[in-house]
C-alpha cells in the first residue's frame, strides 16, 4: 500500500528533525572538545551517528513505501553552552520533543490504517524511551557532581567507554 500524503509529509518532517539532532549533537561534541572533555566529546560524536541512522531509517521507509523523501533544512546548531549539565539538559528536552513528535506520527498512522508505518514507529517509540532515560540519568549525575572537577573527568572517562552507534541502540 503506497503511503499517503500526510504520512509522507510527516515522515519527511521527522527525517528533518533527525539530522537537525545528529547536527545538535555534533556541536555539542565540538563543544566538549574545546573543554577537554574527549568522552563527552566521543559520546556526541556517536549520539550523532545515531540520529543519521534514525534519520536513514526513516529515509529508506518513506522510499520503499512508494513515497518521495523531501530534504528539510537543518539550521545551525546552538554552538555555546554554560556547562555540561546545561548541554546535556537540552539533550533531554531535545529528546522528549522529538518522543512527542513520534508519538504525533504514530497516532497519524493509526487513524490511517498504515500498519507498515506503525511498525517502525513502535521501534523508534522503544528507541525514545531508551534516549530520554540515559540523557536523565547523566543530568542527575551532571547536578550531583557539580563543580567537582576530579568527579567530573572520571565520568568523562566513563563515557569515552561508549559503543559505537548502530548496535543496541548505542545510548549508554
Ligand atoms: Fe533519533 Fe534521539 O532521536
Amino acid at each position: 500500500m503506497p503511503i499517503s500524503d500526510a504520512m509522507q509529509k510527516a515522515f519527511n518532517e521527522q527525517i528533518q528533525k533527525e539530522f537537525a539532532s545528529a547536527y545538535l549533537y555534533l556541536a555539542m561534541s565540538a563543544y566538549f572538545e574545546s573543554l577537554s572533555l574527549e568522552g563527552f566529546a566521543q559520546w556526541m560524536k556517536i549520539q550523532a551517528q545515531e540520529e543519521v541512522l534514525h534519520g536513514m531509517k526513516l529515509f529508506d521507509h518513506l522510499q520503499e513505501r512508494g513515497g518521495r523523501v523531501v530534504l528539510g533544512e537543518v539550521g545551525q546548531p546552538q554552538a555555546e553552552f554554560d556547562s555540561p549539565l546545561e548541554a546535556f539538559e537540552l539533550v533531554g528536552s531535545h529528546e522528549a520533543m522529538v518522543t512527542k513528535s513520534i508519538h504525533q506520527l504514530f497516532t497519524l498512522a493509526e487513524g490511517e490504517r498504515d500498519y507498515a508505518s506503525q511498525g517502525i514507529l513502535q521501534w523508534f517509540s522503544t528507541e525514545q524511551v531508551e534516549e530520554e532515560d540515559t540523557a536523565n540519568r547523566i543530568v542527575e549525575r551532571l547536578r550531583m557532581i557539580e563543580d567537582n572537577k576530579a568527579a567530573l573527568f572520571m565520568m568523562d572517562n566513563e563515557l569515552s567507554a561508549r559503543a559505537t552507534a548502530g548496535g543496541d541502540g548505542g545510548a549508554e
